[in-house]
């Protein structure tokens, strides 16, 4: 490893932050987070995303709610709702007698697919960590919240969102509550589980097992026996993952629509 510089230690010791102090953001510093997801790297440098502020004390309520009943979400001096944005592209297409366009030259005019939300996707998720890092630069800690997945059709009555806008990620960021040294960093699986050369490496049962040796969870749940089954029914298998892949496929249908909602 090379010594660490500044931004090697900040990302070294970022951890998310769920209790924030009082203490209000600034303008200039919520321009900068803003700035920072702005410089992101974006495909085609088309920035297919858009970055939704949430001022409104009773909407983060309400996201509460509809995001997991997650209470940290309404102390959250900054909520900023990261969305994978087709719909500014295929208006300005729209403007642009694209559709035109492709009549006269013998093309079929494409409306977005799959691989465009997950292309926007990339987008609006690397702009969203840009800005955690760029928080966290400014001693400004953060926290996703995946959970904005879920509800999608509550969700996009709320925001107003057109077909071809879906929410990927929220983050809520403020200052730590207290010292944020005393949040323990939480462990990673060890690198050769996850970094491979050339071909992607199946890993065998012993590797499965050891790849959870020194691994800080804990088993919580009394019906489960191991870690699998820990994950399977706190996460993977749990009411809000069920929710989410609900609503995920709702979103995926409205985006795939023929007609024009
Ligand atoms: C896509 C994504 C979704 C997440 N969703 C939530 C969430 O809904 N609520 C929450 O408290 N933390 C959420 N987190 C934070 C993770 O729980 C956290 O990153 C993880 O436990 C590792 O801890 P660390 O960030 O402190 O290293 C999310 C993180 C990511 C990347």
């Amino acid at each position: 490893m090379v010594e660490k510089n500044s931004t090697l230690k900040l990302i070294e010791n970022r951890r998310t932050i769920r209790a924030y102090s009082k203490k209000e953001l600034t303008q200039e510093e919520i321009n900068t987070i803003i700035h920072g997801a702005m410089r992101a790297p974006t495909a085609g440098n088309m920035m297919m995303y858009s970055i939704l502020q949430i001022t409104d004390q009773d909407i983060k309520d309400k996201l509460v709610k509809t995001c997991d009943n997650q209470p940290h979400i309404a102390k959250a001096p900054l909520v900023l709702i990261f969305l994978a944005d087709m719909q500014r592209w295929w208006d300005y297409f729209s403007i642009s007698k694209v559709p035109e366009l492709c009549e006269e030259i013998g093309e079929k005019f494409d409306t977005p697919q799959e691989s465009d939300l997950l292309l926007a996707s990339c987008d609006a998720l690397i702009a969203a960590q840009n800005a955690v890092i760029t928080a966290e630069s400014l001693g400004i800690g953060s926290c996703y919240i995946g959970d904005i997945m879920e509800n999608y059709e509550i969700h996009r009555e709320m925001f107003n969102l057109p077909k071809w806008v879906f929410p990927i990620a929220m983050v809520c960021f403020g200052y730590p509550r207290g010292d944020k040294e005393k949040i323990p960093l939480t462990s990673r699986f060890p690198q050769k589980f996850i970094h491979f050369k050339n071909k992607y490496q199946r890993l065998s049962e012993e590797e499965l097992t050891e790849m959870f040796q020194n691994s800080d969870r804990k088993i919580v749940d009394k019906k489960a026996k191991n870690m699998g089954q820990e994950v399977y029914l706190r996460k993977t298998g749990a009411d809000f993952t069920k929710e989410m892949r609900r609503s995920v496929k709702a979103a995926i249908k409205v985006w795939l629509s023929e007609n024009d909602e």
